[in-house]
């Protein structure tokens, strides 16, 4: 088989390009390690930046999102139960829109189904050759069938723990992290959220998030400490720990309920750079992660796909390849933006263990600050609906 593009990982990142570049009228294959249905039962990201949308709606799959998606005009901060709104309309008049990961990725693959484009799930031994060279190729297992894929270009949206930067050869690739002592325990359950916008919550016993899929569906988090046994939160259990960490409004307005699903999702930034080696070109998880506090995981992964597409195109179309020179370091710039920005968020909200009551009274200020200053919280609102590539 031969493509133009073969894309490693059917996640938000390789389905958004595969579409992108199907819409340009490019070929592409999507290599996916999973099945479809394991892919879309993944409880993951909830909010889009309003670039984000954007690109789904340039991908022509933006009609459910703009019929079911929660335009969000900002969203609140509790500091030990003293609750602001940040409304980030009025600041710098941008939105984000409340659309569930599930949501985004079912969308792109009846997209991508309809159209008839090729996505082979389950493929096993994904390995990538050649793509120092003019041609490069992929082989893959499908049903015990080993296969080529011929293509010109390769793009890796495995996601973090994914072949393609495992691909790189040593010594071509520089990494950079930061591993933070705690994890974030979500639920996700059929009853009304707490409140018309999320609430970022700092409180002495750690972190807590109320967010939400639809006005029927809440998603909660909660700030645990690593090495926590899911098995020993019982629903109860997690719904005290949320209340204790709300104001006293919020906690009473709580609708609890049995969780539709759990888990335990440890906090990690991470950036590999560069982000292309030949006709290799890594997106997405795959080329870095945030700590999911500002909400920027997916959006990021759009921004960095958004931006390949651009450059594939003009490669094709246009005949340049000066996007495709300048892809690294375009994406990267942003990266190390939204890096940043979810490493303060995740600083200034979370309780850390060798946090002194200097550094309290310092995340105190902080919030403080943000309260005060129309500057401060015009940064938290650019920073927040997405800064442009
Ligand atoms: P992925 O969604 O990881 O997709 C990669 C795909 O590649 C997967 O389908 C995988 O099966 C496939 N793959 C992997 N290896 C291979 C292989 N060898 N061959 C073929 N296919 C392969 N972000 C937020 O903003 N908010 C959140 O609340 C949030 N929660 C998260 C919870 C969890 C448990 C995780 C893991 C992430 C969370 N994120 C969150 C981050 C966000 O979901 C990701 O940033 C986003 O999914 C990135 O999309 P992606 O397509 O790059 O990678
Ligand atoms: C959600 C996750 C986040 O990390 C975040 O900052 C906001 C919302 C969510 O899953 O709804």
């Amino acid at each position: 088989m031969r493509t133009q593009v073969a894309i490693i990982g059917a996640g938000p990142a390789g389905l958004l390009l595969g579409r992108l570049l199907e819409k340009a009228g490019i070929d592409a294959v999507i290599l996916e390690r999973r099945s479809q249905d394991y892919v879309l039962g993944r409880i993951r990201a909830g909010v889009l930046e309003q670039g984000t949308v954007e690109l789904l709606d340039k991908a022509g799959v933006g009609g459910r999102l703009h019929a079911e998606g929660l335009v969000h005009d900002g969203v609140e901060f509790c500091f030990d139960g003293d609750r602001h709104r940040f409304n980030f309309r009025e600041l710098i008049g941008r939105t984000v829109t409340v659309y569930g990961q599930t949501e985004v990725t079912r969308d792109l693959m009846q997209a991508r189904d309809a159209s008839g484009a090729t996505t082979i799930y389950e493929a096993e031994n994904v390995s990538l050759h050649d793509f120092d060279s003019d041609a490069p190729t992929v082989r893959y297992t499908k049903n015990g069938i080993e296969h080529e894929l011929a293509c010109d270009f390769i793009a890796g949206c495995d996601g973090y723990h994914g072949v393609s930067r495992a691909s790189v050869p040593e010594g071509a690739l520089r990494t950079f992290e930061r591993v933070y002592p705690f994890g974030w325990l979500g639920i996700l359950v059929d009853k009304p959220p707490v409140a018309d916008e999320l609430i970022y919550a700092h409180h002495e016993r750690g972190f807590a998030l109320c967010s939400m899929r639809s006005p029927t569906r809440s998603r909660y988090y909660v700030q645990v400490p690593l090495g926590e046994r899911i098995e020993d939160w019982s629903d109860d259990r997690f719904w005290d720990e949320l209340r204790r960490r709300l104001d006293e409004r919020a906690a009473e307005a709580l609708v609890t309920g049995p969780s539709i699903e759990k888990s335990i999702t440890p906090l990690r930034s991470f950036v590999a750079e560069p982000l292309r080696f030949g006709r290799l070109f890594l997106a997405g998880d795959a080329a870095h992660i945030v700590p999911p506090t500002g909400a920027k995981g997916l959006n990021l992964a759009a921004s960095d796909v958004g931006a390949l597409a651009e450059a594939l195109i003009e490669h094709y179309v246009e005949r340049s390849d000066a996007g495709i020179d300048g892809y690294s370091a375009r994406v990267l710039s942003r990266i190390w933006k939204a890096e940043r920005f979810s490493w303060w968020m995740t600083s200034i909200l979370h309780t850390f263990p060798d946090t002194d009551a200097f550094g309290r009274r310092i995340q105190r200020a902080e919030f403080d600050y943000l309260r005060a200053s129309r500057a401060a919280a015009s940064a938290l609102a650019e920073n927040y609906t997405g800064l442009p590539l």
